[in-house]
């Protein structure tokens, strides 16, 4: 029979039908330990007790409540979160429910701005090559890699793209006639796992200030306490005017987020934009356990440990096939000199009754893109490094 699904995905030969902690399990009662996290959304791992709590009471109590209508659970999870990004300015939130649709309204926002503070024809986006902003066409448009692009032209008009690092190339692209915002991510996820310099986009950023363009940080991926900050963006001296976030922000329920800083938190305005389950009810119960669990110092270190711990013990086997690794806290990158996907493909299909498989991403030909669930054990760690190591002999 014709596969019912579209072809859009390369699927692995596994399907799983429970998850506990840092583990998987497929039908038959294989493990398989989680080095992905679901691409960065499983960040409190597989069946989180006070997760899977707060979503079954709220599900149970009530799944949904149309924006024409106020919510506390809502609004305690939107006050918890511009709370735990006030630290680098943000004020306000607009509620959504991935990251596409996130970045789409942090667009939105900056050629508002743009428009209301110095008129028409100042809204093009410059972004970074090697970026991954999102599928929909205007996430697309923003996204600086050509193999995304090809088949799905015409693309929405006014996004361009600079190399990362080069001031130069930065200051010709941000013109202060017809540019509204300069998206980054602080590490890129699907780029590759490269982080910023802090030199250039501090640089940037002061350059974004004096041209009253926005800065808009997209922490999809690398936010939310993957790098051992809350945001990834902490790490530098700057303040945003612009953050989404979407992914573990509810740890395994779709959600997005657009913040936004002192300039442009009161810009949008009623019926300026919206989403059907943006802020949903049973997400936003969700976010909170996060939050509550995610944004506490002692947990934000743990995770800067064990990323250290990964990274250390890579580099310890010296091995001929690892040629490169990198990342920040529990967002790691192995370049290797093999290609990365028939890896992932065996690390899946040694799965044994005495072998746990290892569930982990590429990005990019030659590198595997490693993020374990933050809870996931000293013990574990080890034995998916042992598991990684056993692989690449
Ligand atoms: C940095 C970044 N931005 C945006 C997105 C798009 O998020 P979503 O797939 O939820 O639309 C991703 C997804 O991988 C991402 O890594």
């Amino acid at each position: 029979m014709a596969d019912v699904f579209m072809n859009t995905y390369h699927r692995l030969p596994v399907s799983f039908v429970r998850g506990e902690g840092a583990w998987l399990f497929d039908a038959g009662g294989k493990k398989y330990l989680d080095f992905s996290s679901g691409i960065a959304v499983n960040c409190l791992g597989h069946a989180y007790p006070p997760l899977v709590k707060a979503i079954a009471d709220q599900a149970a109590r009530l799944n949904h409540v149309c924006n024409y209508y106020q919510s506390d659970v809502a609004r305690a999870f939107a006050e918890k979160l511009v709370a735990a990004c006030a630290p680098v300015g943000m004020r306000r939130v607009f509620l959504a429910n991935s990251g596409a649709e996130a970045n789409e309204g942090a667009v939105k926002i900056a050629r508002k701005y743009s428009l209301v503070k110095h008129g028409a024809n100042r809204h093009r986006i410059v972004s970074l090559r090697g970026s991954f902003h999102g599928r929909t066409i205007t996430a697309l448009s923003a996204t600086g890699q050509d193999v995304f692009h090809k088949d799905f032209g015409p693309f929405t008009e006014g996004f361009s793209y600079v190399p990362a690092g080069d001031m130069e190339a930065l200051d010709r692209a941000l013109d202060g006639d017809t540019v509204a915002g300069f998206l980054v991510e602080a590490v890129q996820g699907e780029g590759g796992v490269r982080a910023l310099e802090p030199e250039y986009i501090e640089r940037a950023a002061r350059l974004c200030a004096e041209r009253d363009i926005l800065l808009l940080f997209d922490e999809i991926q690398c936010g939310l306490g993957r790098t051992g900050t809350f945001l990834a963006c902490e790490a530098y001296k700057l303040k945003p005017d612009l953050v989404t976030l979407a992914k573990g922000l509810a740890g395994g329920i779709p959600v997005g987020a657009v913040l936004a800083g002192e300039k442009a938190a009161d810009i949008l305005q009623t019926g300026d934009h919206g989403s059907t389950f943006g802020g949903n009810v049973v997400a936003a119960a969700a976010g909170l356990v996060v939050l509550e669990t995610v944004n506490r110092k002692p947990f934000l270190e743990e995770i800067v440990r064990k990323g250290e711990k990964l990274q250390s013990t890579v580099r310890g086997w010296k091995h001929p096939k690892v040629q490169e690794v990198r990342g920040r806290g529990l967002i790691i990158a192995v370049d290797i000199e093999e290609e990365a996907w028939p890896l992932l493909e065996r690390a899946v299909t040694m799965a044994g009754a005495a072998t746990p498989g290892l569930l982990m991403l590429s990005a990019g030909k030659n590198t595997l893109r490693i993020l374990p669930p933050y809870i996931i054990s000293d013990a574990e760690l080890e034995q998916g490094l042992e598991l990684l190591r056993g692989l690449l002999n």
